[in-house]
């Protein structure tokens, strides 16, 4: 089993849009019984809480499901946990290089625009504070089709 976790700040706009999408994805490519996904936040302050109602909003629309998703924060843990640790942006990246030591673990941590070829952004823009949804669903959908390419090709699977 390959254990992928998604992180944002909140963890209730990208990295459950993230998490939902390539849940999703992975389904459709019958890969599900390989690959397991989860999301968390480096702050905890939606701790328990569903995802925003804009991101839910955009997932409705794609008929995508984000049943009994709540909010958690990263914790220590994840890094044993799981095998590959992708975050929204380099602020949440920068934040666990401060706050976890990760060198020691063998968990692959990138951003998600690492996996896109010629990306449009560096960083998936937070829409808890531009507004926009689905330029954000966008760029979330590209990177996770790119990242299940190269999950395929390092695994084997
Ligand atoms: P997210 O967006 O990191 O994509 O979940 C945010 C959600 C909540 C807050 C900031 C960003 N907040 O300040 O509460």
């Amino acid at each position: 089993m390959i254990r992928v976790l998604f992180v944002c700040l909140g963890n209730i706009c990208r990295s459950p849009m993230a998490e939902a999408v390539f849940r999703q994805q992975v389904k459709d490519a019958n890969l599900d019984s390989k690959i397991k996904i989860d999301s968390a936040g480096t702050a905890g302050w939606h701790k328990g809480k569903p995802p925003h109602e804009g991101t839910t909003g955009k997932l409705d629309e794609q008929g995508i499901s984000y049943e009994g998703m709540t909010a958690r924060q990263v914790e220590q843990k994840d890094f044993a946990d799981f095998d590959v640790i992708i975050t929204m942006d380099e602020d949440n990246l920068a934040t666990l290089q401060a706050a976890f030591s990760i060198h020691e673990a063998s968990t692959t941590v990138c951003k998600l625009m690492d996996f896109v070829e010629n990306p449009k952004e560096e960083n998936v823009p937070d829409p808890y504070y531009t507004g926009d949804f689905d330029y954000t669903y966008e760029l979330i959908e590209e990177a996770c089709s790119s990242l299940q390419t190269f999950l395929q090709n390092k695994y084997h699977i």
